[in-house]
């Protein structure tokens, strides 16, 4: 008779194909309740009471995500759960809307559909709804890991110069050299409320910041202030700090672009994403071996 299968929680819908694969060697349950496995979202906090609820059989955590601040890493080393993420495979999605909300942003693009959608008349106009281009731009990238150094290679091929800070070092420098601030590093005590009110008031006024990383390492009030007594000139943000909560003082402001947390959302980059996680699981429910994306 054969072993029975591994049973998995998977904490939010993933895509049919990966879901296919998954099923071929595990038996998917709706609870986390008595799992080897969990296939845990962005949005799922794994913390060390959903650990200790899982149970002791639980050997598995694979985020379906880049950035694990979602996951008590800690509390999960010490019940001796691997967790893993999902590298590379979102490198380029990420840093391709970094720049398509730069770019949204800076040519006016949302701003322009929103007056079009109220009917506004409009004509055009040599003085109309003028934008900054990227060409000539200094881009400064806060984190220089895999997706702020695509960003760089990214707004580089636009003709601006990429400029770039590890966390909090050099980053006065930046702040008061940048016309694009980015955001790439990752969630981490470190990093909550980096850009605060101090580091809001360090940016150029005709400056932007764009946010593709975390909510909480921009400090949203203050980000509301600094757009509202123009110490910036304007944001555009995939993610939020209260997600999916959007401060109502962003809504009002036209010089914000939002977008609903889509950095890697590509139907190949999602794909190639749960893929990875459901072979993390694999490695280390059926071979008994670590994968290469093991961050705990
Ligand atoms: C998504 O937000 C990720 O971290 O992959």
């Amino acid at each position: 008779m054969s072993s029975p299968r591994p049973k998995i929680h998977v904490a939010g819908p993933i895509l049919p194909a990966a879901e296919a694969v998954l099923r071929e060697d595990f038996e998917i349950v709706d609870t986390p309740s008595g799992v080897d496995g969990i296939l845990a979202m962005v949005t799922t906090p794994v913390d060390a009471a959903y650990l200790a609820a899982a149970g002791p059989q639980l050997r598995v955590v694979a985020n379906c995500a880049v950035g694990v601040n979602n996951i008590d890493l800690a509390a999960a080393r010490a019940v001796g759960v691997v967790v893993t993420n999902t590298p590379d495979v979102l490198t380029f999605a990420t840093a391709e809307l970094a720049v398509t909300l730069m770019l949204s942003l800076l040519r006016r693009v949302t701003e322009g559909d929103r007056q079009i959608r109220r009917r506004e008349p409009w004509q055009f106009a040599l003085g109309f709804m003028l934008g900054t281009s990227l060409k000539g731009r200094t881009v400064g990238i806060i984190g220089a890991g895999r997706i702020g150094l695509e960003t760089a290679r990214l707004v580089e091929a636009f003709g601006a110069r990429a400029i770039l800070s590890r966390r909090d070092e050099r980053l006065d420098a930046l702040l008061g050299a940048a016309d694009v601030v980015s955001l790439h590093c990752p969630l981490t005590p470190e990093t909550h409320h980096l850009m605060g009110a101090a580091a809001l008031a360090r940016m150029r006024r005709t400056a932007v910041l764009v946010n593709t990383a975390r909510g909480p390492i921009v400090d949203e009030q203050a980000l509301v202030h600094a757009l509202r007594d123009g110490l910036i000139a304007g944001a555009a943000l995939d993610v939020y700090e209260f997600e999916p909560e959007i401060a109502d003082g962003l809504r009002d402001c036209e010089n914000v672009v939002l977008s609903p947390h889509l950095g890697s959302a590509t139907t190949a980059t999602r794909e190639a994403m749960c893929m990875m996680a459901v072979d993390s699981l694999k490695h280390v429910l059926l071979d008994g071996t670590l994968p290469p994306n093991v961050v705990a």
